[in-house]
Parts: C-alpha cells; sequence; structure tokens
C-alpha cells in the first residue's frame, strides 16, 4: 500500500460506514415507518457520502444510497435459499424415565445444558463480516424462505455486529416468538375486526412472519430467542461457551441456561421452569437438553432427522378443574348469540382464567356440561382457554348437585339482549337474533366496526362513547354519526370541546376512506377486510355492486353461496338502502378510483403461474395486472398452464413439472412486453 492509499483508508471507511448507515436509515424510515435520523442529520450524512464518492470514483457503487430513493423493500415474495447445514428437528421426551434413557446411552460423566424450549418458529441468521446478510425460516430443513425484511423489524437482532474478533461467517439460530401481549392485543385488534382469531402465539408468529409488509410486521412487534451457534473458527469447545460469546457479540440469549451434571439436577431445572415459565413473557412448551461439549456432540452425530446429542423435553399441556358457575350469552354485531362459561377463577399459564368460550349449543351438548359442573379448562400448547370435558358427576369433589341436579341445559330461545326469538339457520352451529336494526350490542356493535381502524378509521369514537351516544339516542346506526353537531358532542358529560373538534375532524377525514374499506365498514356478514377489496377490485361503485345477482357475485374469488347470498340480502332491505344513500349524501366513497375490471383482454382465457421472486413488482402486483389482462392466476402447473412467469429462484419441483409438461416459461421482462 502506497502512501496516499494510507492517508485515504479512514476516508475509505468512512464512505463504506455512511452507506451502511443511510441504507440503515432508509429502510426504517421508509419500511418500519421508525426514522432515527433527523432530516438534517439525514442530509448531512448524504451530502458528505456524495463529496466522499466524488473523490473516489472508483468505489462507485450502483446500490448506493446515493444513486437510488429509499424504498420500501420487503414487498417481493421471498427468495428461496439452500440452508448451509440443514435445520432439524428435536427428538421429544416427556417423562424422567425417558430422559434417563437418553443420557445412558451418552458417554458416562457428560455434561448436559437445560435450555427453555422456546414455542415458536425457527430462524437462521446469517452473518458475513459482521452484517446480517440473511434470515432464513426452516422451510422444509434443505432451504426456507429469506424473511430479512420481516427480521429486521426485531429490535433485539443486531444488523451488524462491529468487532474485530468475529469469524468471516457465522449462524445463530434461534425461535422467533410473539410475546403473550402482543398476541392478546392482536387477536383483540382482530375480533373487533371480525377476523379470524391466531390459536396461539406461535400460529401468530407465523403467520406474522410470512406478511410482504414489515411496516405491519414492526406493528405486531416479534421477538427472538437465540439458541444455537454454527460456523467454521468458531471460539469455545463447549455449546454454553458459543452462547456466552454469542452474548457479548450483542445476541439475544435467554439467561434461562445451565449446565448440569446429572439427571437430578436435571429434573431440579424442568420442575423450576415448568412453573416459573408462566411469568415469562413468551411462550415455552418445554425444555431442551444438549451434550454441552462439542468434540462429543460430533462424534454422537445426528439422525435423518434429528441430533443425537440433543432431545426435547415437553411440559405437560396444563389443564385445571374449576367451577363453571354460569353460562352467558354474547350477542355479536351479526347477532351470533355466543355462549361464554364464567368460571370459578383458575390460574393456567401464567394468567388468571375465569371466562371460556363455549362455541355454541351443539359444542354445550356434545360435552353434556351445565351449571354447576366441575369442567376442565385447558390451555394446550398455550391456546386461548378452553372448556375440553368435565369432571363426573357422581364424584362428591365434582359437581355442585343443586344446582345442576336434574336439570337438563337448554339453550335460551329468546335473544337475552332484546326479547326476540332467536332463529337457527340450517347448516349452521350458530343461533342469532334477527332483529338487526334494534337490537342494542347489534346496532353497537355495527357502529364500533364501522368506525374500527382497518374500515372508516375514526378516532375518538371508541366503544364507551359509542355506547354513551346510543343511550342518549345521538347514535342510532352508521348514518347518524355524520348528522353529529358540535354542540351535541360537547354537551355530553366528559367531551369538552376539543374532543368533539377531534373527533369531528376525523368524521370528515373518513369522506376520503377509499370505496373497498367503506365496503367492509358497512359490516356485510362475512365480508372481511380481504372479501372486501376483491369484490371493490371487481365492481368499482356501489351502484353496479348493488345490482349484482348472487350467481355473479360467486364469480368473485372467495365469494361463495353464503357470502353472495349476504349481500344480496342487504341490498333487499330498505333499512340498508336509506342508510347508504344517507352515506352517500355525507360524502362517502362509493367508488373506486380507477376501473378495476378486466382493462384488457390480451391475456383472457390464459392460466398462468407465478414462480420466484421478481426484480420489477410484486407477486401481488402481477397477480393484480394478470386479472386486469383477462388472465387466471393459478397456483399449480398443470397440463392448463399457459405459461410460467418465472423470476429467481423458481422452485425446482415447479421446474421441473413445466419442463415434463412442456409449459413454456416466461421473463417478468418478457410479461410486461406482452400486456404493454
Ligand atoms: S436447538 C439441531 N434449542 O424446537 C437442534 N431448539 O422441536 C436445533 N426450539 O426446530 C434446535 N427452543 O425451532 C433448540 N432452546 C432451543 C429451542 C429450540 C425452541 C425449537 C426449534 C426446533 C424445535 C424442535
Amino acid at each position: 500500500m502506497d502512501l496516499f492509499s494510507e492517508i485515504e483508508e479512514p476516508e475509505r471507511e468512512e464512505l463504506k460506514r455512511l452507506r451502511k448507515e443511510l441504507e440503515e436509515a432508509n429502510y426504517k424510515y421508509y419500511v418500519l415507518n421508525m426514522p432515527t435520523l433527523s432530516d438534517r442529520e439525514f442530509d448531512e450524512k448524504m451530502h458528505r457520502l456524495q463529496a466522499l464518492e466524488a473523490q473516489f470514483p472508483d468505489m462507485f457503487d450502483p446500490k448506493s444510497p446515493t444513486q437510488h430513493v429509499g424504498s420500501d423493500l420487503g414487498k417481493k415474495g421471498f427468495e428461496q435459499v439452500r440452508h448451509k447445514y440443514p435445520m432439524l428437528s428435536l427428538a421429544n421426551s416427556y417423562s424422567r424415565e425417558e430422559i434417563e434413557d437418553w443420557v445412558r446411552k451418552l458417554p458416562s460423566g457428560v455434561e448436559i445444558v437445560c435450555e427453555l424450549k422456546f414455542d415458536g418458529l425457527s430462524i437462521s441468521l446469517w452473518y458475513e463480516h459482521g452484517q446480517l446478510v440473511k434470515a432464513l425460516t426452516r422451510g422444509d430443513g434443505v432451504q426456507g424462505d429469506d424473511v430479512i425484511a420481516n427480521i429486521k423489524t426485531i429490535p433485539s437482532i443486531p444488523w451488524r455486529i462491529e468487532r474485530d474478533d468475529i469469524p468471516d461467517f457465522f449462524e445463530l439460530r434461534g425461535e422467533v416468538l410473539l410475546p403473550w401481549e402482543r398476541f392478546e392485543a392482536l387477536n383483540k385488534e382482530r375480533e373487533e375486526q371480525e377476523e379470524p382469531l391466531f390459536a396461539n402465539p406461535r400460529n401468530a408468529a407465523s403467520g406474522t412472519l410470512k406478511l410482504q409488509d414489515p411496516k405491519e410486521v414492526a406493528r405486531r412487534g416479534l421477538e427472538a430467542y437465540l439458541y444455537y451457534m454454527l460456523g467454521e473458527n468458531l471460539p469455545g469447545k463447549t455449546h454454553y461457551e458459543r452462547l456466552t460469546t454469542a452474548k457479548e457479540w450483542g445476541f439475544h440469549i435467554s439467561d434461562a441456561i445451565r449446565v448440569c451434571k446429572n439427571v437430578d439436577e436435571v429434573m431440579a431445572y424442568i420442575a423450576y421452569w415448568d412453573t416459573e415459565r408462566k411469568n415469562l413473557p413468551v411462550a415455552t412448551d418445554g425444555i431442551v437438553l444438549k451434550v454441552n461439549n462439542l468434540a462429543q456432540q460430533e462424534e454422537l452425530g445426528y439422525t435423518a432427522k434429528t441430533p443425537r446429542w440433543a432431545i426435547a423435553y415437553k411440559f405437560p399441556a396444563e389443564k385445571q378443574l374449576t367451577l363453571l358457575k354460569e353460562i352467558t350469552y354474547q350477542v355479536g354485531r351479526t347477532g351470533v348469540v355466543t355462549p361464554v362459561a364464567n368460571l370459578e377463577p383458575v390460574q393456567l399459564s401464567g394468567t388468571i382464567v375465569q371466562r371460556a368460550t363455549l362455541h355454541n349449543e351443539d359444542f354445550i351438548k356434545s360435552l353434556d356440561i351445565r351449571p354447576g359442573d366441575r369442567v376442565w379448562v385447558e390451555k394446550g400448547g398455550e391456546i386461548i382457554p378452553k372448556i375440553v370435558g368435565r369432571a363426573d358427576r357422581n364424584d362428591e369433589m365434582s359437581a355442585t348437585p343443586s344446582l345442576n341436579d336434574g336439570m337438563m341445559y337448554s339453550f335460551p330461545d329468546v335473544c337475552p339482549e332484546c326479547g326476540t326469538p332467536l332463529v337457527r339457520v340450517e347448516g349452521e352451529a350458530a343461533w342469532r337474533c334477527p332483529n338487526e336494526a334494534g337490537c342494542p350490542p347489534q346496532i353497537k356493535g355495527k357502529i364500533e366496526h364501522f368506525v374500527s381502524r382497518k374500515a372508516m378509521n375514526i378516532d375518538g369514537l371508541g366503544e364507551e362513547t359509542i355506547d354513551l351516544f346510543y343511550q342518549k339516542g345521538l347514535l342510532k346506526n352508521i348514518a347518524d354519526i355524520y348528522d353529529l353537531k358540535l354542540e351535541d358532542i360537547a354537551a355530553q358529560e366528559r367531551l369538552g370541546e376539543k374532543s368533539a373538534l377531534n373527533m369531528l375532524a376525523g368524521i370528515e377525514a373518513s369522506k376520503q376512506v377509499p370505496w373497498a374499506r367503506v365496503l367492509f365498514a358497512l359490516g356485510i356478514r362475512m365480508v372481511g377486510e380481504t372479501t372486501a377489496k376483491k369484490i371493490a377490485r371487481v365492481y368499482n361503485n356501489i351502484d353496479t355492486l348493488q345490482w349484482a345477482t348472487a350467481e355473479q357475485l360467486c364469480a368473485i374469488e372467495d365469494v361463495g353461496p353464503q357470502i353472495a347470498e349476504n349481500i344480496v340480502a342487504y341490498f333487499n332491505d330498505m333499512r340498508n338502502l336509506e342508510i347508504l344513500e344517507r352515506l352517500r349524501q355525507a360524502g362517502l366513497q362509493f367508488e373506486g378510483e380507477a376501473a378495476e375490471g378486466p382493462q384488457s383482454d390480451k391475456l383472457a382465457g390464459m392460466s398462468i403461474v407465478i414462480s420466484g421472486t421478481f426484480a420489477h413488482h410484486s407477486r401481488d402486483e402481477y397477480k393484480a395486472m394478470i386479472e386486469a389482462n383477462g388472465g387466471k392466476n393459478v397456483g399449480s402447473v398443470s397440463k392448463k398452464t399457459s405459461f410460467i412467469l418465472a423470476g429467481e429462484n423458481m422452485g425446482p419441483e415447479k421446474r421441473k413439472k413445466a419442463e415434463d409438461l412442456g409449459i413454456p416459461l416466461k421473463t417478468e421482462e418478457e410479461f410486461l412486453e406482452m400486456i404493454q
């Protein structure tokens, strides 16, 4: 190295550092919506980088932040990447005997590391020269999806390790989790939106990690614990040392790791955590035992699916007997009457359970339970509490005969809220109150749904305010919202002029909410957010939708006969038409921005498979383009496939099938040319 380049070296380093810093800042700003630099700081760093790049033209890089505007990455499909080391699973055990059996097969005197078994999904993080470069899901164990844009939303995962003592490449594996608190908040939100609930935090974490929208992933708040470091030239001779090192390097490693010398110590660890885990912020379903010495691990090796040097011990599903004090009934916004078990409070996996859903009449009858029974409540695999059975009524300890002696359980035949006789639609398990326009929880529920975040997003009109306005006769339906006057609102206790003005501003802003969300907000039975979007894409204004027949509606993706019937019934109800007219007068968007039916027939009659990842558009965008040009996007390759829109890293199975059937592949450029 000559003298000049030695002098230049710090500046070249600065250039590289600034690129990374600005890239990171762009990502946080555009993708995560969490700016980390002020505009001024950002501009100053950008100017400095521009100056340095001008000084060192040999370091030109088209990927530099000076060469492109920040974009919200992560919109494209995930890239499939082969694991460097296969991602195996663990053999399970359930008892001391099974653990003893396993230990017996190990070299005598071996040390065993005990760790918590986190109940999420595994992730493999690749670090190259200290930089996080890939984050792979387990996939099929051989190759996984690179979900790095979503993983970067997890605050405890370092994007970069700035140390001299790290190998050029290493991999850290761990578990991605949605903490209990976040899980419960997410499900509450989904319940309000009538979206299907996640059964447990693991499903929620897995659904979240697959989203193509890192902003939404960031909002949900994933967490990760890391438990396994792999790679060449790593420091340490034991697993425990490696994890300690990883911790020093800044990785999130659980504190609950112990080196045990015998089965008694292992069992003591299990006993401790079986109780203590209930106080953890994340779900665990067992513990993992690993041989500590890495040379011994290597000697023990692997079976086809699992390492011989590790085993999982699974905690028994947590179940408790408690008294079913009473069955109450909840009426939802669509009139469905749900029976709720009111229980003698009982401690289950860290939370006190006093209510659990009984789903419907058939469920209660199948378990033959009635008030006064002692029932089993379970949080199996940490699921939302459910009733799984009842204790024998003849068992003295189990029942309170006075309460249920000789009485058969019967579901109410009138609405517990408004007294209207309930109806049960054939083929459905639910009883429903048909008094849509007069049943208080249905009226309030519809208004709550209408103003909710994913619908009209009207701030300041929460559950309590809606209840208050309903009591005062100010709100009887969704159209009344647009007649609210400043003086009416401000006259209510708790609501001053300031909040009244806020609320009115929110109401005014809602007039700009796009047609698809307005359609969702109307609360037509079974028309959720996604279905509403699909309908609005085909029917881009309310007038054409209003006259659509059930048969026509069924042609829309995801719309089955039941949903179609519900839509037709909605528009056949005069009361709804009156409300819609008032909303139209108020200025709501009853029309989409662009006609989104097929805009050309260039792909008419074609079945097209999309595979791989793309540079110019996301998969969803390509799907929309296919549909807009009269084609059909299908999931799997068959004789009928017209061609495959093939991106980078197309799945090997699809490629083989396409070759076998002689189906042509088109690149994205060729495709774009076709529909030009
Ligand atoms: S070690 C080759 N340690 O459990 C062994 N796994 O049922 C690699 N898991 O696929 C896994 N906590 O997703 C290990 N402390 C822990 C773990 C853990 C949770 C998961 C992991 C694995 C699954 C097997």
